[in-house]
């Protein structure tokens, strides 16, 4: 090998290290173009896409709106039920609107993100894991191991229960993170379990008393649900010099029942509706909420889990909170028998939750490939 070309392999390996550390820290070098590593195949770039244009992406979709207050009156709480239903069905999603979690709560979430973020670079990496069972995680891309073209986002990862064990290794810079972070956790749980409710029930499924099974012989979904998993996901998407070049999160489902999404005010978030990627509009202390792939299969394929993705921009950082909740990893997710007949044959296999995290730990999980290879063909 010439010299030249030793020079070249090692100036590239050097590059990919510096890809490793993140976005964040790319951008605090002052870059004026993407690096070749962000730069997505042109069928992939948000411009092209579903033959989407310009003023298309500048639109901003308003989900169905379901006010958790009325979900709490008895008066008003079939009509509901009922958009919580088409809303599941046609959309996937749904922003929630009074949900009674106190502003604080919210607001501290945010501004503690934001404060971990702007910590230098040394203190962010002490997080730094590639083993995906670790309590804490702090990472960039998508999955940085396996990530051909890299995303601009940087993340945390922080696994909510059993809280006891797993609080001592969250980040305890700023010092303020974990008491948000529990307080956070606490009441998006509480939140998770009441729209469950609400769900159950726009099914057609009965409120199972505690204790007692609707799904399964071992205990019912709700008490299943409450000792359920819960991750929380803070992304931190920076301004980027092209954003039609590059997304911060590539088209996705969600694997657990529910995730409950905090984004700031800055648009970005698409989803897939219809066969076009709309832009969600943010309504700032409100939670988006989306069906994940485990409320699919639950629900025998009556809600849907939707694709969805996140466009950058050149002038304004973004942060959002998302927390994937779901039953315990040890349990296996199965349609509800309720919701299997002649009319509706069972459209999915079980699945195990600890296999599922093992295959996206294993692969890039682009679109939705988990969820049909857990399809029955019918
Ligand atoms: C996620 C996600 C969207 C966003 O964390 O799974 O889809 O707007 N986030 O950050
Ligand atoms: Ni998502």
């Amino acid at each position: 090998m010439s010299p030249a070309m030793v020079g070249t392999a090692a100036e590239a390996s050097d590059d990919e290290r510096q890809f490793q550390k993140g976005v964040k820290h790319l951008c605090e070098k002052a870059i004026s173009r993407v690096p070749g590593k962000y730069i997505l195949p042109v069928h992939e770039r948000p411009g092209r896409a579903y033959g989407e244009d310009a003023a298309m992406r500048r639109k901003l979709l308003s989900l169905p709106l379901i006010d958790f207050a009325e979900l709490r009156s008895s008066l008003d709480r079939p009509r509901a039920l009922r958009s919580l239903a088409t809303a599941c069905e046609q959309y996937g999603f749904f922003q929630l609107v009074n949900h009674g979690i106190p502003d604080e709560v919210i607001s501290s979430m945010i501004d503690a993100s934001t404060r971990f973020f702007g910590q230098p670079y040394e203190e962010r990496a002490k997080y730094m894991s590639s083993d995906m069972t670790s309590p804490v995680r702090y990472g960039t891309s998508f999955n940085q191991s396996k990530d051909k073209v890299f995303c601009w986002r940087d993340f945390l990862k922080i696994t909510c229960e059993p809280m006891p064990q797993v609080l001592p290794h969250w980040p305890s810079s700023p010092t303020d993170m974990r008491r948000v972070v529990a307080s956070y956790a606490k009441e998006t749980k509480y939140l998770f379990l009441k729209i469950m409710e609400a769900i159950l029930e726009s099914l057609g499924l009965p409120l199972p008393a505690p204790g007692r099974g609707c799904v399964a012989e071992d205990g019912g979904i709700m008490d299943r649900l409450q000792e359920g998993s819960q991750m929380m996901v803070t992304n931190f998407y920076p301004p980027c010099p092209e954003p039609d070049l590059t997304l911060g999160m590539p088209p996705h489902s969600d694997y657990g029942f529910l995730t409950l999404l905090l984004q700031d005010r800055v648009p970005g978030l698409q989803i897939l509706h219809g066969d076009n990627w709309v832009t969600v509009k943010p309504i700032p202390g409100s939670f988006v909420v989306n069906v994940g792939d485990h409320l699919e299969i639950f629900s025998n394929g009556r809600y849907k889990s939707v694709l969805h993705r996140v466009l950058v921009n050149s002038t304004e950082s973004r942060i959002s909170v998302a927390t994937l909740h779901s039953l315990p990893k040890e349990c296996s997710i199965s349609p509800a028998l309720e919701l299997i007949d002649e009319g509706n044959p069972r459209r999915y296999m079980d699945t195990d939750f600890a296999s599922f995290l093992a295959y996206i730990s294993s692969c890039e999980p682009k679109k939705k490939n988990f969820l049909e290879s857990r399809k029955l063909s019918s």
